[in-house]
């Protein structure tokens, strides 16, 4: 026998089709809301219409008489449970119900459960609140403005409305830097609030049974075991006795890793009721209420030497984080992994400075399809690379070229601290420079120049750091940063593997199954995939910052080769050799010196229950926590070439080049669609999403007429290539590769937008780069701030 084909069996670099979508594109994929339970009960929301305002009082009456309305909840009652308020990820405090105030619009002010959605929503309807307006605070300037009226006087010690003020760095090295530049190089931009807006919105259906007092929740978490911890610390409930189901979910992208009031009052109205209670938000209450992303701005500082080498980097940002402080936040590394910028680069010293503010806008600061603040910290080291390399004169590839890290100097120690692992940052580029045909494309520009068109190109090159933790530096809440997967083989050589992570449309089901076949010669096929159930998955931290692969993937290749371990013991009885005689080839053990003599894994696997030696003991299964030594470090360029029409602002994507390294892919198909999605999200970002506010902080963007999806009509075509650096410390030598193409794709369309108006001597157009802001760059010739509040036009 020959050893297995690896392709053919489905294992590492098979473009295996997705298992899942077996279900999912016949419409049998099962979500929170396909979850029926009898005498199920259904809650409805009532939010806020005001962005701040103090509340005189709730009157009820009416909803309760309303037939078929169950129950209400106000704040005032989970006060007395003292369930008002709850913890956030970040050791800040959110309103579950508001009690005193309301601090943003759509704030949750009152719950109804009824007996079907409609009479709960009628319910809401009949709840009469009393609020006495108060002033709006919607950005950093107003928050800091002297005598500013205060967000959280909830907070015994706030007295203003900052949050925290944070620095990281070596501040006298890069003062001694800008002393020695040639050039200093400056830049001011706003990243504007985005949402994730995934096509399902959250949703939950608690279950609390009496008879055996446990609670069973199904809910739209990309966390389950968190969500567990975190229920039977707040509601002081025995985490034994609360299971957590997160079924199917139709995207996640950051917004379901929080907790939110809808989760906490279904759960408390189950446990009251003694009925299962089912709320499912609607894409309004999504939008206005749940985990916003980004608003945060920066004025950043570069120190140049005249050959193009950066000695210092200066940033400063300030994030608005509206009226809670709820993202979640590495407590080690406080301004939330915004210092892995200029990670790719070789720069001897900078500094950072952060400081965030409570606004009346709804808790945001989520890391959308990113890890922590990773998106904004790339997103400004491009734009400033850019900035700097035309203030210069310089070429912006030669300029990044005399900056990268190069590939000998690994592992390289960044300057805000971080360890990176490996990479070839300048072969990534000179890809990507032939796909698009850099200087072809450079005298083309001049050409279409003299006849009055406006070409551009855009490049974004960057290194982020996915896959927390390690344990020893990660931690959230200080519950350490870790995963974990158990795999159990069969007697008949089939398996189940289950995991901490949860898919939320990644393709876990397949490339889960793909590592074991790697490590084991088990067809892909032969193995099942489950996360999402706490009752049956071990404990794992999960899905988010494209940590899965990293992380939880990481610990299905180790919890292989436990069991391959075990494997080879069962082979040596089998094939009545010593265990040090026997060797492995992929699906197969062997006598070394008799390599015709074998025992498959899958006589192996028989054999683990029905032929164990004496003092083995029975079955073929395995549990891995794994806790990586470091984040892995994928690299990226991507690089745009747009036109951008002069008299309209309008601009159009001509070409779309995308090199991503992220080691070894697992399936290449999969990792594609990853980079396809990313770079979907980006376009979006820089050329049409707005979620903004006007000065009474009502939310411009709550319904997607506002806050636009870009279909397969709008978005441009893109070209994908590969570098492979393996990672040096994952067992497979994967990097995640989720949001790289999200986090490092927006920079490449706007500064290609402002390379083809360079001339006018704009520095800055604020994202999304729409073509009002374009043509008003072009014909004022002034940098343009998307910063709220906006003016909205009449009618
Ligand atoms: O944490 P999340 O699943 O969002 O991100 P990821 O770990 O980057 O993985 C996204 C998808 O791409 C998963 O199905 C991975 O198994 C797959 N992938 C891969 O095939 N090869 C890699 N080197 C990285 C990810």
């Amino acid at each position: 026998m020959t050893a297995l084909d690896e392709i053919k069996i489905g294992g590492l670099g098979a473009s295996r089709k997705r298992v899942e979508d077996n279900r999912f594109i016949r419409g049998k994929g099962r979500y929170v809301d396909d979850v029926v339970l009898p005498g199920m009960l259904h809650m409805e929301i009532l939010r806020s219409p005001l962005a701040h305002a103090r509340i005189r009082s709730i009157d009820a009456t009416k909803a309760w008489s309303i037939p078929g309305v169950r129950m209400v909840l106000t704040g005032e009652m989970m006060a007395k449970r003292n369930l008002a308020w709850m913890p956030t990820l970040s050791y800040d405090t959110q309103a579950v119900l508001a009690t005193d105030k309301v601090r943003f619009q759509g704030q949750e002010v009152a719950c109804v459960i009824a007996d079907d959605p409609y009479i709960a929503k009628d319910g809401c309807e009949a709840i009469v609140v009393d609020y006495e307006p108060l002033p709006v605070i919607v950005n950093p300037d107003q928050a800091l403005a002297e005598g500013a009226p205060l967000v959280r006087d909830d907070k015994e010690n706030q007295h203003d409305n900052v949050v925290f003020d944070w620095e990281v760095g070596d501040k006298a090295g890069t003062d001694r830097a800008f002393e020695q530049a040639d050039v200093i190089s400056k830049l001011e931009l706003h990243y504007p609030r985005s949402h994730p807006s995934p096509i399902e919105c959250c949703g939950s259906v608690a279950d609390f049974d009496r008879a055996t007092q446990k609670l069973t929740v199904y809910m739209t978490t990309q966390a389950p075991h968190i969500i567990r911890a975190a229920v039977a610390l707040v509601a002081e409930l025995p985490e034994h006795m609360i299971r957590i189901v997160s079924p199917d979910i139709g995207g996640g992208f950051g917004n379901k890793v929080p907790v939110y009031p809808g989760y906490v009052c279904s759960i408390l109205a189950s446990i009251l009721l003694e009925k299962p209670v089912k709320w499912i938000e609607d894409k309004t209450g999504n939008l206005i209420s749940t985990g916003f992303a980004r608003d945060i701005y920066l004025e950043g500082e570069m120190a140049l030497r005249k050959d193009g080498k950066i000695l210092g980097v200066r940033m400063h940002t300030t994030s608005d984080h509206g009226a809670f402080f709820s993202d979640a936040q590495p407590s080690k590394f406080k301004i939330g992994l915004m210092h892995s910028a200029f990670a790719c680069y070789d720069i001897p010293a900078a500094h950072l400075t952060a400081r965030g503010v409570y606004t009346n806008k709804a808790p945001g600061g989520v890391a959308y399809r990113c890890s922590f603040r990773v998106t904004e910290a790339m997103f400004f080291q491009e734009r400033m690379v850019q900035a700097a390399a035309d203030d210069l004169g310089m070429d912006q590839a030669e300029f990044r070229r005399i900056n990268f890290v190069g590939d000998d100097d690994f592992p390289h120690r960044t300057p805000f601290g971080f360890l990176t692992d490996s990479g070839q940052y300048g072969k990534c580029l000179e890809v990507g420079l032939d796909a698009v045909g850099y200087q072809d494309f450079l005298k083309q520009k001049e050409e279409a120049k003299a006849r009055g068109r406006l070409l551009g190109i855009g490049i974004s090159t960057m290194t982020e750091p996915l896959g927390a933790g390690n344990s020893r530096e990660y931690d959230i809440l200080g519950i350490k940063m870790f995963d974990s997967a158990e795999l159990r083989v069969h007697m008949t050589g089939k398996a189940i593997l289950r995991t901490g992570a949860k898919t939320q449309g990644q393709g876990h089901e397949t490339t889960w199954a793909q590592i074991v076949a790697h490590e084991l010669g088990l067809p892909a096929e032969d193995v099942v995939v489950e996360e999402g159930d706490t009752d049956t998955a071990p404990f794992g931290m999960g899905t988010y910052a494209s940590r899965s692969t990293p992380v939880a993937g990481a610990a299905v290749a180790m919890a292989s080769r436990k069991v391959r371990a075990k494997a080879r013991k069962l082979a040596a009885h089998l094939l009545e050799a010593s265990e040090e005689d026997i060797d492995w080839e992929l699906g197969r053990f062997y006598v070394r010196s008799a390599p015709d003599r074998g025992a498959t894994i899958q006589e192996c696997a028989i054999a683990a229950y029905s032929n164990m030696p004496d003092g083995l003991e029975p079955g073929l299964e395995a549990v891995s926590y794994y806790d990586p030594p470091n984040l892995t470090w994928p690299f990226a360029c991507y690089i745009a070439t747009v036109e951008v029409d002069p008299d309209t602002g309008v601009w159009d994507v001509l070409n779309f080049v995308a090199v991503d390294d992220c080691g070894v892919r697992i399936n290449p198909m999969i990792v594609e669609g990853q980079i396809m999605g990313g770079l979907t999200e980006a376009y979006a970002m820089a050329n049409m999403q707005f979620i903004t506010f006007d000065s009474e902080g009502n939310c411009v963007g709550a319904n997607y007429m506002d806050y636009l999806l870009p279909t397969a009509w709008e978005t441009p075509g893109f070209e994908l290539h590969e570098v492979v650096t393996p990672c040096p410390h994952h067992p497979i030598g994967a990097k995640g590769v989720g949001e790289c193409a999200a986090v490092g794709g927006p920079a490449a369309f706007v500064n290609a937008v402002l390379d083809a108006i360079k001339d006018t001597g704009v520095r800055n157009i604020d994202m999304p780069v729409l073509p009002d802001r374009v043509y008003e760059a072009i014909t004022t010739g002034r940098d343009v701030s998307g910063a709220p509040p906006v003016r909205l036009d009449d009618g």
